[in-house]
This record gives structure tokens, sequence and C-alpha cells, in this order.
């Protein structure tokens, strides 16, 4: 928390009835108010709006971005560093300190096409959350709980939906990597790391209001969330992403279809 806001967060929390000695006073969720910058990540929209990082999603330095992913998510300092690395670019200015959650909306620089919510820029609109590209995504979400499989079945469509309709579309190797982790990231944030599973409800409120599900009874993570965690979240995804199958499932799968159609 930067001490210039914390003096109106305060009040703020006082104009609510909220008590001054109410620990999550100064995460409390509010959304962007106008002229405050968001941008295509629902995650440091979500920091923003709960004031892990600075509201108005202007200036994110270094220190901002590990605090706030640390007091938010309990993310390793490590990993943060990493991550704000590969984020900085998003500044054009040399040498820069600090990003704004805007300046990710640049196409193709870190915003990439076939967003699980967000449309291509190429139809409009790549940073604000769409609704009907959402339902797109959480067709392929069958159950209350999301598994690697579906949630890369998820990813592959929105990818084979761009790739069929959007003539400019665009998804290197690297983008891959990007991809596969933002795909997994609401089961860092709110699933079970090792089975690579997260309960629906709980991503759908974060994608749909911008905010921790803490009122759903989501908890921060006691487990600190480290680049070998990711590691392996990660993999699990990229194998549920191939649209293989070994020979064991597809002689099951034969079996199944003459037992039901033929048998
Ligand atoms: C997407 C940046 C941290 C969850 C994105 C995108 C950017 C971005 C540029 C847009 C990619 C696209 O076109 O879809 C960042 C930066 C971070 C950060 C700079 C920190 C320094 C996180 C964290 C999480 C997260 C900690 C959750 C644990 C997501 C998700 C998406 C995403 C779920 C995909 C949105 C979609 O496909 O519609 N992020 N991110 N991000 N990010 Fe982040
Ligand atoms: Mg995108």
């Amino acid at each position: 928390m930067q001490f210039p806001l914390l003096l109106p967060t305060l009040l703020f929390g006082q104009v609510l009835g909220q008590t001054l000695d109410d620990p999550d006073r100064d995460h409390a969720w509010a959304p962007a108010g106008p002229g405050d910058f968001r941008g295509p990540c629902p995650m440091m929209n979500t920091l923003a709006n709960h004031g892990f990082i600075q509201r108005d999603g202007a200036n994110i330095t270094r220190e901002n971005a590990v605090n706030g992913l640390r007091e938010g998510l309990n993310f390793n300092p490590d990993l943060s560093n990493i991550m704000f690395d590969q984020a900085i670019i998003a500044n054009p200015e040399p040498n820069a300190t600090y990003f704004t959650l805007d300046q990710l909306n640049v196409h193709n620089l870190l915003e990439h096409d076939a967003s699980l919510s967000r449309s291509d820029a190429y139809f409009g609109n790549n940073h604000v959350f769409n609704q009907t590209v959402f339902d797109e995504t959480k067709k392929w979400w069958q159950g209350p709980i999301i598994n690697a499989n579906m949630l890369a079945n998820s990813k592959v469509a929105r990818q084979l939906s761009s790739k069929a309709f959007n003539p400019t579309y665009v998804f290197t190797q690297l983008t891959e990597e990007f991809s596969l982790g933002e795909v997994v990231a609401p089961v860092i944030a709110f699933g079970d790391i090792e089975a690579v599973t997260v309960n629906r409800t709980l991503v759908e409120y974060f994608f749909e209001n911008e905010r921790l599900p803490t009122v759903l009874g989501w908890k921060k993570r006691e487990d600190v969330i480290s680049l070998s965690t990711i590691f392996h979240a990660t993999s699990v995804l990229r194998n549920a992403t191939s649209l293989f199958t070994d020979s064991k499932a597809v002689l099951s799968k034969r079996k199944l279809s003459r037992n039901s159609h033929f048998g």
C-alpha cells in the first residue's frame, strides 16, 4: 500500500461503516473509477480493485508488484520478480521502472489472440472482459470442478476459433508459453495445484467480477507459490492440450462405441 493512498482508503472505509481495526479495510473491493487504468489481465485488475497494487492501476513498480502478489496471493518474490521482468517491456520508455495496467493492452506484445475472456484485437476491444467470449470458454468447463483437460479444451477451442475466423490470428511458440501460464493461473490462485483442478464457481466469479472470491469461501493460499509450483501445473496443462491419445484410450473408446451403437 502506497502511503498517499492510505488516507483516502481509511476515509472510504469509514464512510462504508467499517471499523478502523478491521484488518481487511485496505483491501475491500472497489471497481475501477473514471481515469483508473485497467488491462487484459483479470488478476492484475483484481489486485488493483482490492488495493493490493495501486487502485488506479498506474505506475506499478517492481516493489509494488512483488508486494501485491505476495499480500494478495502469497507469490514468492523470486517468482514475482521474474514476472515483473517479463512485464516491464510494456512500458516503451528506455530503462522504465514501472508499467501501467493499460500499457499491457498493446496487441502482440504481451496481449495476444485467443484469450479466454477477451476478444481478439481484430474483432474489437482486446482488454475489457467480454461475456460472449467467456461464454464460449465456459462451454468446455463441464461440471463443478474444472480439470486440466477442460482448461486445455477451452484454450485449444479459443485458438481454433481465432485461427478460423480471425485473418490476423497470431499465436507463436512464445505466445504458447505465456498462454499456458495464463490458462492454468486460476488453478494456481484458487485451486488444487497438485491435482490441477479448481472449483468452477470461484473461477467464474473471479473472471466476471474481477474480484477475489472471498465471499465464496476462498482464502489466500498458506503455502508460498514458487516457480516450481507453476512448472508442475503448466506441464500437466501442456500435455492436456495434445489432441492425441495413447492407444489404450483409443481402443477403450472404440469398444465403448461398439457396445453402445453396434453391440
Ligand atoms: C492474462 C499480464 C499476473 C492471471 C494476462 C495478459 C497479460 C497479463 C498482458 C493478457 C494475455 C491475453 O491476451 O490473454 C500479467 C502481469 C502479471 C500477471 C504483467 C504480473 C506481473 C497474473 C497472475 C495471475 C494472472 C498472478 C493469476 C494467478 C491471468 C489470466 C489471464 C491473464 C487468467 C488470461 C485472461 C484471458 O485469457 O482472458 N496477464 N499478469 N496474471 N493473466 Fe496475467
Ligand atoms: Mg488477448
